[in-house]
């Protein structure tokens, strides 16, 4: 572990100060997927430099094609696409879950393509079964080969699909794969996030014809060839969401610059109701978070698809309701095992317990599975600084909060994991007057 992991933090003050949002970590690497599809220039801007950024561009190296960066940001061009080297396949996808997207341009171009077993964080199994059944059905053969899966086309031909889960990775596998079959293709239970529109937008703006029907199926007119584009990537919603908590659970004040209101409605009213408030710009590009008063009320939180409670809305909010003064109930319906972080906000101090059954909201598909994905926490309670070791992305920032929140020191490891998806995250916890070193 390397001495940069570790981070000692002395909570107690409350934060104060302005942070600007760039673009988001779950859209940006898809789009740069997506300039995989034409062997035309693409210009991305609003680009924030993190792991899975410095992934694509090496694995579109790899591949055979350039990645420059500019002020603006990157500009990509895969003029030719090399078939996938399994063993850098193997490396990439160690390190990140957007490799696995690439079957569709490389299917499209090469004829092949290579799913390794998926990386990522570790919140519950990151199966692929979904993006194995889109890429099957729209014609591609899968044979099982060591260590992951080999596939072949010729052609992908249009086909209706339903997933039996809105999940966001394999509505993207199916977008970045049906463009240019040939025919018309349909995604019925697709995942419209703000992030999925985003990637639309880029394909449109490509040559491609997609269409988000009212019963949110998604339609595609496969298309012969895709143009090279210029965009700017839509703010990162899910950061936003973690620094307003961060001024939730500190009773103190952070301006957000460079976001969407839209892209936050269903947390922006949690907020709210849980006894913080904000005021946005007139066109909703920055937003100012506080606490409307000295003690939080508790909530019954449920986590779901968009325009739901995000998933990854859930590990920080839940740390700020430590602070509420009452019972909250959270149900997490996304991810079967996202609740690991509750355990270091025990050790902090905090009034927190686990259940196996689906509580507060609907009955989910994790009913009756012994995951335990819903959350009580009694509140108020004092936290108190001590160890702690981050296990993923998003808990990681729940002890951050939880540890800006806790009176005393606490020493946080694991800390490096967090520069997957915060940039210059030490720069910022720095801006808002949190004592670390
Ligand atoms: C994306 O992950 C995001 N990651 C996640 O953010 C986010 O939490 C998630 O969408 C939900 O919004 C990126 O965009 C890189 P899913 P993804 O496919 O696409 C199950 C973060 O912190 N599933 O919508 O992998 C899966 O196990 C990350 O930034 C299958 O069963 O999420 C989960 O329970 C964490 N089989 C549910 O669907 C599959 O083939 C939702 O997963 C695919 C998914």
């Amino acid at each position: 572990m390397s001495d940069t992991d570790v981070l000692q933090l002395r909570g107690g003050a409350k934060v104060d100060g302005n942070i600007d949002i760039k673009g988001s970590k779950n859209a940006l690497p898809k789009i740069m997927v997506a300039a995989m599809l034409t062997e035309e220039r693409c210009e991305i801007e609003n680009v924030s430099w993190l792991s899975d950024t410095r992934t694509m561009t090496e694995l579109i190296e790899a591949s055979g094609g350039t990645v420059g960066r500019s002020t603006a940001g990157l500009s990509i061009e895969v003029s030719t696409l090399g078939v996938p080297d399994t063993t850098a396949m193997r490396e990439f996808s160690g390190r990140s879950r957007i490799p696995v997207l690439t079957c569709g341009p490389a299917l499209h171009r090469t004829g092949e393509a290579y799913i390794s077993s998926p990386g990522g964080c570790t919140i519950g199994p990151r199966p692929v079964d979904f993006h194995l059944d889109v890429l099957r059905r729209l014609g591609a053969e899968t044979v099982d080969v060591p260590g992951g899966i080999q596939l072949s086309a010729t052609r992908l031909t249009g086909a209706k699909i339903e997933l039996p889960f809105p999940s966001v990775g394999a509505t993207e596998q199916f977008l970045l794969s049906a463009c240019l079959a040939d025919g018309d293709s349909e995604l019925c239970n697709a995942a419209v996030e703000p992030e999925i529109l985003d990637l639309i937008t880029v394909l449109q703006k490509m040559g491609s014809l997609i269409n988000v029907e009212t019963n949110r199926a998604i339609t595609v007119t496969g298309v012969k060839r895709l143009r090279g584009f210029t965009h700017r990537v839509i703010p990162d919603r899910l950061e936003a969401a973690s620094w307003a908590s961060l001024a939730l659970a500190t009773d103190g004040e952070i301006t957000l610059d460079g976001v969407r209101q839209q892209d936050l409605a269903t947390y922006l009213n949690t907020y709210r109701r849980a006894g913080g408030d904000f005021e946005a710009s007139p066109d909703g590009t920055t937003i100012r978070f506080w606490r409307s008063q000295s003690m939080l009320r508790p909530l019954a939180v449920e986590t779901s698809v968009h325009p739901g409670f995000m998933t990854d809305w859930q590990s920080p909010f839940v740390t700020a309701l430590t602070q509420a003064d009452g019972i909250s109930v959270i149900h997490e319906t996304v991810y079967e095992d996202r609740t690991g972080y509750v355990d270091a906000l025990k050790a902090l101090g905090a009034n927190i317990g686990l259940f196996t059954e689906c509580l507060g909201g609907t009955t989910c598909r994790f009913a009756r599975g012994n995951h335990p994905h819903s959350i009580v926490v009694v509140g108020p309670t004092k936290l108190q600084g001590t160890e702690l070791h981050v296990p993923d992305l998003r808990a990681g920032f729940s002890y951050l909060i939880a540890a800006a929140a806790a009176n005393g020191v606490s020493t946080i490891t694991g800390i490096d994991l967090l520069d997957r998806g915060y940039e210059n995250l030490r720069g910022k916890m720095a801006t808002v007057g949190i004592d670390f070193e």
